[in-house]
């Protein structure tokens, strides 16, 4: 086929007669692409406009609008039936520790999360696809009617293959967006009141996002932008070669959270600053303060990656503390009041020193503590302005600053665990991203989990200062590409990489920790103590043990045909139940409808010798549950005296008469499902 036929290299194309409409529509969009969508679909009330204004009957008003927009918000909030099941032969010391792991569909997943973890979760740290037009949008047509996505059990077993969103597709932008909406309108609810939700993302998305995260969370709780400057532009770049990514931040309740807690962290090098201050000091009975200065200035000044403000700290006084001087003048363009500008006596020379252009920054009285607490630097005589003396310890915590600079990747780190992931996130960047977000006892949640980046690095921060922060990790079971190591290793499913690196993050710190101290496992508290937080429970996206009402009358039968016929549906789906269930699966599954958090415990309650009862807790919520099918009477009869705790049990353990019973006794404490 000759080229000359068509200018494109599609061979389908050629063999097809022009598609003269298309070229038309392409010479108008060079004309006026104004007429035409993002997506770069014809935007006809535009066209009519231009024809004649008064065609067209609009309220303009500043919205952000895409093809798909409220169906994405109608499918955020529509009930799953699906469910979680426990997974234990993949889980790792689950009874160490409290951070969750989930194979599954985030949508779905956020749904069923949404009543155990509303208002639970500190911080969501997503890194979701960019939408290159190389990467995968989870589209949302494998919604549980469509598609069903646990029926095809070959499917979760083997994974996902993925959907490619391409740039050619005329939705390009809305399929992107409608995959988040949804997603954030629900991640939005399991936020803290003061929680934070930080995205990263690139040039592709990142104007969208912002807009987005507008619309669902509020203009006024937008926090910033964080633009990570990785030092190492992309290569392959036509136009403008970037080498940054953002992350876009958002608060649940801004103002809630910033009158609470202070967004600031540590000064990145302020530790070893005041530690190589204190070695140099130690010197002072052999050598004097101005040589001890010198040789602090020289090693502050060849430090490699501190910042400007870092390397201010630059001298150390006669007390060992490390100091800098900052200037006291009146910040404002327009003069001080006359107070301000009262002079500062040199205390040795007892000449004024010169006063800033505007006048000092502080009133009178502060300047006189400032005077009595020693923290004004005057120059050796009275011509040096003075300045305030700034100690670093008083002033370890800093703003979060709008750029923060990282280069290097986990590549050594996959190879040595002999695992392999596109572009994870280095996880020393989101270890000192995180710290100043969240606080020791708080829950982060990542549900584009990837490698599972974010649970490494709350692994890690848990270490460093003890604490005793949880992460929760969704991660769809993905296919990983058949040439990839990772799958030749065994891992056909991105979940499965998820799972394993975060297992061998676990198990490379024990293994620290016993060959710093041998001992240190023996007597089992120590063990218990040694292993907390070192672990995970997984959990698996399912379709509901519970069945769902799918009955409905036959027009052609007669009213009491049907009626058999609802009866006999009944009993097949009870019996479905009764049969299919399996105690563990059916757990999760019930203590999730009663809103517990899937850090439940479960323990025996060795007094009753003719049903199983289980207590369960979250930490929060209690009860006791029993998945028998028969609630003998002696079950019943303590139940009938002992009604202060929540019980759950199946509704065919039960007939008429017992149930009558436990709710007449047990009131709202008892539930039967
Ligand atoms: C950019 S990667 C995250 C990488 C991660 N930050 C890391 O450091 O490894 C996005 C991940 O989201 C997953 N994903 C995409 N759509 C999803 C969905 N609907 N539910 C769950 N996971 C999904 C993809 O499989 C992919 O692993």
């Amino acid at each position: 086929m000759s080229k000359e036929l068509g200018n494109t290299e599609n061979p389908i194309e050629n063999v097809q007669s022009h598609d003269w409409n298309k070229e038309r529509l392409e010479q108008l969009k060079n004309l006026m692409p104004d007429l035409f969508t993002n997506d770069g679909q014809l935007n006809i009330n535009e066209l009519k406009k231009v024809v004649d204004p008064s065609l067209v009957t609009e309220t303009e008003r500043y919205e952000f609008r895409w093809f798909g927009k409220s169906n994405a918000k109608r499918e955020a909030f529509t009930p799953t039936d699906a469910t979680l099941v426990y997974d234990e032969n993949r889980s790792v010391n689950p009874t160490e520790s409290e951070n969750i792991i989930i194979e599954g569909e985030n949508l779905a997943v956020l749904k069923l999360l949404s009543n155990s973890y509303r208002e639970q979760v500190k911080c969501i740290y997503i890194d979701p696809p960019y939408n290159t037009g190389k990467d995968f949008v989870y589209s949302d047509k494998f919604n549980q009617d469509k598609k069903e996505y646990w029926e095809d059990t070959e499917v979760t077993e083997n994974g996902f293959k993925i959907d490619t969103n391409t740039e050619t597709d005329g939705r390009f932008h809305s399929n992107w967006l409608n995959m988040m909406y949804s997603r954030l309108l629900i991640a939005r609810q399991l936020l803290q009141e003061n929680g934070i939700i930080a995205i990263h993302i690139d040039e592709h998305e990142e104007h969208h996002l912002r807009k987005l995260c507008e619309e669902v969370f509020g203009e006024e709780n937008f926090l910033g932008i964080v633009v990570w400057d990785k030092l190492n532009p992309k290569g392959d770049a036509r136009a403008i070669s970037y080498q940054h990514e953002s992350i876009v931040l958002f608060a649940k309740n801004s103002e809630f959270l910033l009158s609470n807690t202070e967004l600031r962290r540590e000064k990145p090098n302020a530790q070893a600053i005041l530690r190589k201050a204190e070695i140099l000091f130690k010197k002072i009975n052999k050598t004097d303060l101005e040589t001890v200065n010198e040789e602090f200035k020289e090693w502050i000044k060849c430090q490699e990656g501190f910042s400007g403000g870092e390397k201010a700290y630059s001298k150390i006084d006669e007390n060992g503390k490390v100091y800098r001087g900052v200037s006291m003048a009146w910040p404002n363009k327009k003069k001080a009041p006359d107070e301000y500008l009262i002079p500062l006596i040199h205390p040795i020379t007892k000449k004024e020193c010169p006063i800033p252009e505007r006048g000092w920054r502080n009133p009178p009285n502060t300047m006189k503590e400032l005077l009595e607490k020693d923290l004004i630097l005057f120059g050796e005589d009275e011509r040096k302005q003075p300045e305030r003396k700034y100690l670093l310890e008083e002033n370890i915590f800093e703003n979060i600053p709008s750029i923060l600079e990282f280069a290097g990747s986990d590549d050594a780190f996959f190879k040595k665990l002999e695992l392999e992931f596109d572009n994870p996130k280095p996880f020393k960047f989101c270890k000192d991203f995180l710290k100043p977000l969240i606080s020791t006892e708080d829950i982060v949640l990542d549900f584009f989990a990837g490698s599972g980046t974010a649970g490494h690095a709350i692994t890690e921060l848990n270490q460093e200062d003890g604490g005793n922060r949880k992460y929760i990790l969704v991660q769809l079971p993905e296919a990983t590409d058949e040439t990839s190591e990772a799958y030749k290793a065994g891992y056909k499913k991105i979940s499965d990489i998820t799972i394993e690196r975060n297992k061998r993050v676990v198990e490379k710190i024990i293994k620290e920790k016993k060959t710093a101290q041998p001992d240190l496992f023996d007597a089992e508290v120590n063990a218990q103590e040694q292993l907390k937080g070192l672990g995970f429970k997984v959990f698996k996206l399912q379709k509901s043990n519970f069945p769902r009402v799918e009955y409905a009358p036959d027009p052609n039968k007669t009213h009491e045909e049907n009626i058999e016929a609802l009866k006999k549906y009944i009993r097949d789906k009870e019996a479905q139940l009764i049969s299919a269930f399996n105690k563990e699966e059916l757990i999760t599954e019930i203590l999730l409808k009663n809103g517990f958090k899937l850090n439940y415990t479960l323990t025996k309650q060795e007094q009753f010798t003719k049903n199983e009862i289980l207590f369960a807790t979250d930490g929060d919520k209690e009860a006791l549950v029993c998945l028998d099918g028969d609630l003998v009477e002696e079950t019943i009869e303590y139940f009938k005296k002992n009604t202060e705790q929540k019980l759950i049990v199946l509704e065919r353990a039960l007939d008429t008469t017992k149930k009558w019973n436990l709710k007449h006794y047990m009131k709202d404490n008892f539930k039967a499902f």
